[in-house]
C-alpha cells in the first residue's frame, strides 16, 4: 500500500457483542500528524488587550441582529489567557500537531505598519509551548479576521489588500519563521466570497455576486504573494492554500444535471485549485461569469504567476457533498447535521482526497479540517456523550484510511474543533469542540469523542 496504511487483522471472539465489531483494525501510516484545529477570532477572545485593533468580525459581531443572540468573540473561549492550560489538554489528548490562525489585528491594530509585539509574543509563548509538548504548530495566517481599518480601505475588493497581507505574512514569518514548520495562508476563501460577499452572512456581509469574484482573485493573490514572502524570507517552513472543497455531484442520471454539477464544481472547487495549482482559471467559470464581470477585468498581468507559486501541500478541509439538479439547484440526499449546511456522507472524504491527488498532484494533503457539532450537555455526573461525534469522525476517517491505502499523500488530520467556540454567525449554540467549554465558568471537559480520539492516536489506529 502505496502510503503506508495496512489493516491488522484482530483477535475474533466468541462473544456476540464483540464479533459484530469490525474483524479489521485500520492501521495508520507511521508519524500520522493526528491533529486538532482552532481559529483566533473562534477561541481567543480578550478582544481589546495587548493592543489588539478590531477587525470586520468584531464589526459584524456587534451589529444587532447579524449573530445568533447577538454574540460575540470578546470572551470567546477566553483562550488568550487559558493558553497554558489549554496547550496541556492537547498533550493530554496526545495531539502531534495543532492548527491554529493568528489574528492579523493582533499583529497590525490597523492593517499595516509595525508589529505590534505583545501580540507577536502570544503566539511565540503559544508555538514554544507546542514545542515543549511535543506538538508541531501548524499556523494559518488569515482565518477571517481582516483588519476594520482596511475594510474601511476597501477590504479585499481592494487589491492593495493583498499586497498588505503578504507584508503582514512577511512580519510574521521574521519573527516566528523559525519555530512553524507549516502555514497556511488563507482559510477557506471560499467562504469568504461566498458568505462574506454573496450570501452576506458573513462579515462584511455583502450580497453582490460581482464584488465576490473580485474578491475571489484578491483572496488567491494574497496567497500567492505570500507564498513568495515566505519564500524570500529564505525560511525552511513549507507553505500552502487551506480550500473547503466540496465534491459536486449530479443529483440524477441527465445530462443536464451532470452538466449542471460540473459548473457548479467549478465555481466551489476548480477556481481555487485550477488557479493555485494550474495557474489558470476555469474556462466554464469564466464564461458563464461574462468578459464584463470584475474578476476577469481584475487579472493583471502576472497575476497567476503569483497565485500558482509553487507550495508544498494541499490542506483541505471536508464537510458536505453537493447534490445538483439539472437546473442548478441543489437537493438533499444524506441526514442533515446541526448545521443545516451539511448532509453527513463520509465517502465524499474518499472521493474529494483521490480526486484532487488526481487532478492536482502530487502534493503532500492535510485535512485541516472535519467534524460535526453536536447538541452536546454536560451531564450532572460530568460527563458529555457525543456519541454522533465518535462515528462521524470514526467514519469519515476511515473514508480518509482508505485514501491514503490507493496512494493518497496525506499526512495529517485536523478534527474541528479543539474546543467548543465561537461559531460565526451561529454564536454558541452551535458546539464542535472535542473539549467542552462551559462558557459561564469556562471550565474544560473533555467530551467522549476526546478521550476516543485519545485512543485512536495512541493506537494510531481505529
Ligand atoms: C470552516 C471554518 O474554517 C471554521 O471557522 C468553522 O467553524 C467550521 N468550518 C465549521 O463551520
Amino acid at each position: 500500500t502505496a502510503a503506508g496504511a495496512t489493516a491488522l487483522t484482530g483477535c475474533r471472539s466468541e462473544d456476540p457483542v464483540e464479533r459484530a465489531e469490525p474483524a479489521a483494525r485500520l492501521l495508520f501510516p507511521p508519524d500520522f500528524g493526528w491533529g486538532a484545529a482552532t481559529s483566533a477570532y473562534q477561541i481567543e477572545g480578550a478582544a481589546k488587550e495587548d493592543g489588539r485593533g478590531e477587525s470586520v468580525w468584531d464589526t459584524f459581531s456587534r451589529t444587532p441582529g447579524r449573530t445568533r443572540n447577538g454574540d460575540t468573540g470578546d470572551v470567546a473561549a477566553d483562550h488568550y489567557h487559558r493558553y497554558a492550560e489549554d496547550l496541556d489538554l492537547m498533550r493530554d489528548l496526545g495531539l502531534r500537531s495543532y492548527r491554529f490562525s493568528i489574528s492579523w489585528p493582533r499583529i497590525q491594530p490597523d492593517g499595516t505598519g509595525a508589529a505590534n509585539q505583545r501580540g507577536l509574543d502570544f503566539y511565540r509563548r503559544l508555538v514554544d509551548g507546542l514545542h515543549e509538548r511535543g506538538i508541531a504548530p501548524m499556523a494559518t495566517l488569515f482565518h477571517w479576521d481582516l483588519p476594520q481599518t482596511l475594510q474601511d480601505a476597501g477590504g479585499w475588493e481592494s487589491r492593495d489588500v493583498a499586497h498588505r497581507f503578504a507584508d503582514y505574512a512577511a512580519t510574521v514569518f521574521a519573527a516566528l519563521g523559525d519555530r512553524v514548520p507549516v502555514w497556511l495562508t488563507i482559510n477557506e476563501p471560499k467562504t469568504v466570497v461566498q458568505n462574506g460577499y454573496l450570501r452576506g452572512h458573513h462579515a462584511p456581509g455583502r450580497q453582490d455576486p460581482d464584488a465576490a469574484y473580485l474578491v475571489a482573485h484578491h483572496l488567491q493573490l494574497a496567497h500567492g504573494l505570500a507564498v513568495q514572502s515566505l519564500r524570500a524570507d529564505g525560511s525552511n517552513g513549507r507553505i500552502g492554500p487551506a480550500f473547503n472543497l466540496h465534491p459536486c455531484y449530479p443529483a440524477d442520471d441527465s445530462p443536464a444535471a451532470a452538466e449542471a454539477a460540473r459548473l457548479y464544481d467549478g465555481y466551489e472547487n476548480r477556481l481555487y485549485l485550477d488557479s493555485a495549482f494550474h495557474g489558470s482559471y476555469p474556462e466554464d467559470v469564466l464564461a458563464d461569469l461574462g468578459p464584463d464581470s470584475r474578476l476577469v477585468r481584475g487579472i493583471q498581468d502576472g497575476d497567476l504567476e503569483i497565485i500558482s507559486s509553487p507550495v508544498d501541500l494541499l490542506a483541505v478541509q471536508y464537510y458536505t457533498p453537493i447534490y445538483v439538479t439539472g437546473t442548478g439547484g441543489t437537493v438533499r440526499r444524506w441526514p442533515t447535521s446541526e448545521a443545516s449546511w451539511q448532509q453527513i456522507y463520509p465517502d465524499g472524504m474518499y472521493d474529494i482526497l483521490t480526486r484532487v491527488t488526481r487532478d492536482y498532484g502530487p502534493v503532500p494533503l492535510t485535512v485541516t479540517e472535519n467534524g460535526l457539532p453536536t447538541p452536546d450537555v454536560l451531564g450532572a455526573d460530568g460527563t458529555v456523550e457525543d456519541t454522533g461525534r465518535v462515528t462521524f469522525l470514526r467514519d469519515h476517517l476511515a473514508a480518509a484510511h482508505r485514501a491514503i491505502a490507493d496512494g493518497v499523500p496525506l499526512e495529517s488530520f485536523h478534527v474541528w474543533s479543539l474546543l467548543d467556540n465561537f461559531e460565526w454567525e451561529e454564536g454558541y449554540e452551535q458546539r464542535w469542540g472535542l473539549i467542552y467549554v462551559d462558557y459561564p465558568t469556562q471550565r474544560r471537559v473533555f467530551k467522549r469523542s476526546a478521550h476516543w480520539y485519545r485512543k485512536v492516536i495512541a493506537d494510531n489506529a481505529l
